[in-house]
């Protein structure tokens, strides 16, 4: 009851009095608003002790442990909020069950030039055209060594590393671009809990080479002989065919990948889901217009993958973990990938625009929908709708 009534106050307050402030003001402004407003509550036990009784919530119901890693919530910020892994310390009160940071990539890298950042109001995304700007692997991960130090907040909260290549000229040339990969894999290779390999940035000169399968199979291969303990995830791409998913599933059982996030932006622009005009010409979209492409390419992962899995050379049949990401706005839209097959799910966009206790609310959602359907656990759901 008491979480209920928080969060319809959050939620009232974010709607009717902070969201008409900001939402005129130019989005990368309030994002960099955003970081440093989370910087600061982290710093302090008392202001994350709050900020934990504002936005908090947990229930045994949505514990599970995946890979060998302890998720109090299936609900994770995305990749590309927290660049540089600044929210670390504050993450775990917002009420999140991990956070990827990220992508980081081999080298700083001051991204594309302004304005790169749209709001899309109407259909409730943005245009995305960052260009991987972060400071770099070793800056990043010199940072999250010292988070992870024991009586850290978040020393038991997971975090994902995601993994980029630099946005630059040297990179159109695919051994320097897999080279670059391979610096920040490295940096981060015991630091984390889990890395991701972002093949799909749709805003990186050269494109997205390594979702070519020759090139991925080189690209993981040089991966692979990097020593790590850590469970390794693919990123993909909501635009391609079913014959170049099937290329790169095929390329991703022959390597050392543990799961799959499903998916990145899309580059779609007549998305019948889109209602503004003249949107720019380049970047990719965030939020509701993604979301159907998003489930559409977890489901059939899921059943290609998970339901019937395929064996591979060595005779091991590979069943891949799936985060499904896009367009979350609510519990439902969380429990759909759920039970469409993904085991986590990682938003941004719905945060923004419905206010950080979403969070609380997804998760609280989620437990009814669960006690709806007769569940005990979250995990019992994970593909609940081809069983
Ligand atoms: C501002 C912004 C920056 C992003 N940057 C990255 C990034 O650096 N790396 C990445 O893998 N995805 C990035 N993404 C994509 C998100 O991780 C996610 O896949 C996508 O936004 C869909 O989730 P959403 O609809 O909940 O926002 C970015 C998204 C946004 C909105």
């Amino acid at each position: 009851m008491f979480t209920k009534g928080r969060n319809r106050l959050m939620r009232f307050l974010y709607g009717f009095v902070l969201k008409p402030i900001i939402f005129p003001f130019d989005p990368e402004d309030m994002h960099n608003l955003f970081l440093g407003v989370g910087k600061f509550l982290g710093k302090f036990s008392l202001t994350r002790w709050k900020t934990r009784l504002w936005f908090g919530y947990s229930n045994k119901m949505l514990e599970q442990t995946v890979l060998g890693i302890n998720f109090k919530n299936p609900v994770g910020l995305a990749a590309g909020f927290d660049k540089n892994a600044e929210l670390t310390q504050i993450m775990p009160s917002v009420g999140f069950g991990f956070e990827e940071v990220g992508s980081v990539t081999g080298y700083p890298c001051e991204g594309n030039k302004r304005p790169r950042l749209w709001r899309l109001t109407q259909s409730r995304g943005y245009v995305v055209y960052y260009g991987l700007k972060n400071n770099g692997s070793e800056e990043i991960s010199e940072r999250l060594k010292n988070k992870f130090r024991k009586d850290s907040p978040c020393e038991k909260f997971p975090i994902g590393v995601s993994v980029a290549m630099t946005n630059c000229e040297e990179n159109l040339d695919t051994s320097m671009a897999a080279a670059d990969y391979a610096k920040a894999f490295e940096a981060f290779a015991d630091i984390g809990s889990y890395t991701t390999v972002n093949i799909s940035c749709p805003n990186a000169q050269g494109g997205q080479p390594f979702t070519e399968p020759i090139k991925l199979d080189v690209l993981l291969s040089k991966l692979d002989a990097i020593e790590t303990k850590k469970p390794i995830f693919v990123k993909m791409s909501p635009d391609k065919t079913i014959d170049e998913v099937d290329a790169i599933l095929d390329v991703l059982r022959r390597h050392r990948v543990h799961g799959i996030i499903c998916s990145n932006l899309t580059k779609q622009k007549n998305n019948p889901k889109v209602l503004e005009n003249n949107l720019p010409g380049v970047g990719g979209i965030s939020g509701k217009p993604l979301q159907d492409l998003s489930d559409d390419l977890l489901s059939y992962i899921y059943r290609r993958e998970v339901l019937t899995p395929q064996v591979t050379a060595d005779g091991q049949a590979r069943k891949f973990i799936l985060i499904g990401c896009g367009g979350i706005f609510s519990a439902e839209d969380a429990y759909k990938k759920i039970r469409s097959g993904a085991t986590l799910v990682q938003l941004i966009t719905g945060m923004i625009f419905e206010g950080p206790q979403l969070i609380s609310e997804i998760n609280l959602g989620l437990v009814e929908l669960l006690r709806r359907d007769g569940f005990s656990n979250i995990s019992q759901a994970i593909g609940a709708d081809y069983k």
